[in-house]
């Protein structure tokens, strides 16, 4: 059949529909991306951080400890390796200028010579300027830095991709600054480590994307830290503590420090309230705020209510207290609220222990 229109018209409906197709299927392809699942990135070989460096440099930085380490005075350190470098360097001299404490660094593995070769034109200012860039806060960088110096040996543009691949997960841009500010580590790790990372929590915990996304945002511990303690904590909850995948999957979402406690604190909570306090599996699930408070606290509460004959956690009876603000309320309306009793009684009580 003879078309019905003329040359240049059929060009440009042609080219309209060439845009038209090429913009549907880009936009097709970025809701695919958008539903794909983490995880998927094949494993590559690379530098195990987690052996490298003592632990205390993988964990999170607290807002404390940010503030602390500005406000410390510079001088004097314990160790002199550095310092002696300190007068002759103009690298370190800034870098201890940024809140880095040099004290610290050196204590790292091969961090001292690292720090002393390196040009602050042609090494660090690069590096500030990406975590400028991704939204590390200028308070942040000295604490950032003293935890990983390690940065300086990176390639800005494998930073850059790492930073791009969370961002392709829908990260945005101020939990991207937050989770780095909190984990100075994360950046270190390839893209594929990352995605296996997510990939690992998402399906070992049964999580949408947009879950476990939340997750490691509240915990980037999760993303940085070995694997192994999580593993023997999912394990513990499974087999020693006899929760089903389901609930496992309640109680991280809403606790993730769950996944990283010490495994004995974990079993020694569990054991009193479950057992000692009498609250079955399913409650444990609803109100997990037991794992994130200090057994002493639960004991304490729990004994003295007892006392009282308040000790009610059962969610079907009138008089019924709940975990959650068992646990989280201060003593004051603890005693008020939910003991009935005075503040003084309460020290009181405390002391006929
Ligand atoms: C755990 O407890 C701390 C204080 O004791 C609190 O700041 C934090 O929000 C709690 N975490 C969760 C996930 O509820």
């Amino acid at each position: 059949m003879k078309q019905a229109c003329g040359k240049g018209l059929c060009l440009k409906v042609k080219t309209v529909l060439v845009i038209l197709n090429m913009s549907l299927l880009l936009e097709i392809s970025e809701k695919m991306l958008e539903r794909l699942n983490f995880g998927l990135l094949k494993p590559k070989k690379e530098t195990d951080w987690d052996n490298v460096l003592p632990l205390s440099a993988l964990e999170e930085i607290s807002k404390e400890e940010a503030v602390q380490t500005v406000a410390k005075p510079l001088f004097p350190f314990e160790s002199f390796t550095l310092r002696d470098y300190v007068d002759h360097s103009e690298t370190l001299t800034k870098l201890v200028h940024l809140g880095v404490d040099l004290s610290k660094v050196e204590k790292l593995r091969n961090a001292g010579q690292l720090l002393v070769r390196l040009d602050f034109e042609n090494d660090i200012k690069k590096i500030l300027l990406f975590l400028k860039d991704v939204g590390v806060e200028d308070n942040q960088l000295g604490p950032f830095l003293t935890k990983n110096p390690y940065i300086f040996t990176e390639d800005t543009e494998a930073l850059e991709t790492r930073v791009a691949y969370l961002k392709s997960k829908k990260f945005d841009k101020e939990l991207i600054a937050r989770m780095v500010s909190r984990a100075p580590f994360l950046l270190m790790f390839s893209v594929e480590r990352l995605d296996n990372r997510l990939g690992f929590f998402q399906k070992e915990l049964g999580l949408s994307v947009q879950k476990t996304r939340d997750l490691v945002s509240r915990l980037p511990r999760l993303l940085t830290g070995s694997l192994e303690p999580v593993k023997e904590n999912l394990a513990v909850c499974r087999i020693e503590l006899g929760f089903r995948p389901n609930e496992i999957q309640h109680i991280a979402f809403k606790i993730p420090k769950i996944l990283t406690a010490n495994k004995k604190k974990l079993t020694e909570t569990f054991d009193y309230v479950h057992n000692v306090m009498g609250i079955p599996h399913h409650i444990l699930t609803n109100f997990p705020q037991v794992f994130n408070s200090s057994l002493l606290k639960v004991k304490e509460r729990h004994m003295f209510l007892t006392f009282l004959g308040r000790a009610q956690y059962d969610p079907r009876q009138p008089s019924y207290i709940s975990l959650d603000k068992l646990v989280s309320v201060p003593n004051e309306v603890f005693c008020t609220e939910i003991a009935k009793a005075s503040v003084q009684d309460f020290m009181k009580f405390l002391k006929t222990l």
